[in-house]
């Protein structure tokens, strides 16, 4: 009988370990279909120019570079901003090169994905280091974003638009 039960918790923790594996796996894809589309810049158009800016405050990230998907050029007006009242279609993804000492330092994302598992407030949220790994995962949900990137003034939760 002791055997018996040994054998049940045996099984019990093999199914657990088993399950945890699995959630880390599909969390891990959601990040790498992700960084798959915004690895290249190919496509994507560069606001103002491409020039680096500087991080204003509140901003945390530092002096950066934006670029827009297709998806999200759809609605920009021709200073390739998005009008005031205006949200971006579903599709459309933000990426932000950081830069430190000029170098890329980190990938900051934001793609409206209303329907996806990881979607907080209509878009995902990722940060991936200039290697492809990931440094904040969109499994987290925005938890550390979406507080401040709600806060006024803001364009369909983008920020870069009255500041910059
Ligand atoms: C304390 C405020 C704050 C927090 C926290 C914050 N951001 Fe931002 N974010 C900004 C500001 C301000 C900008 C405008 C550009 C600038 O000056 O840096 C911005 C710009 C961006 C942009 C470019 C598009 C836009 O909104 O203009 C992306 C993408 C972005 N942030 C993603 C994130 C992600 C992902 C997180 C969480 C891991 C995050 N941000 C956390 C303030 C914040």
């Amino acid at each position: 009988m002791r055997k018996f039960s040994a054998l049940v918790v045996f099984l019990m923790s093999l199914i657990f370990v088993i399950q945890s594996c699995k959630k880390d796996e599909s969390e891990t894809e959601l990040d790498n279909q992700l960084y798959d589309e915004i690895k290249s810049s190919t496509g994507y158009l560069f606001y103002q120019d491409g020039d680096t800016l500087s991080g204003v405050s509140p901003s945390p990230h530092g002096s950066f570079r934006l670029r827009f998907n297709t998806t999200a050029q759809n609605v920009l007006d021709s200073i390739h901003e998005l009008p005031a009242g205006s949200t971006f279609p579903t599709g459309s993804i933000l990426v932000k090169e950081v830069y430190k000492n000029n170098a890329l330092n980190l990938l900051v994302v934001m793609k409206k994905n209303p329907s996806g598992t990881d979607a907080a407030s209509g878009w995902q949220w990722a940060e991936f280091n200039p290697d492809g790994s990931v440094f904040y995962s969109t499994s987290k949900k925005g938890d550390a974003c979406v507080s401040c990137h709600t806060s006024s003034p803001n364009r369909d939760l983008t920020k870069t638009f009255d500041l910059h």
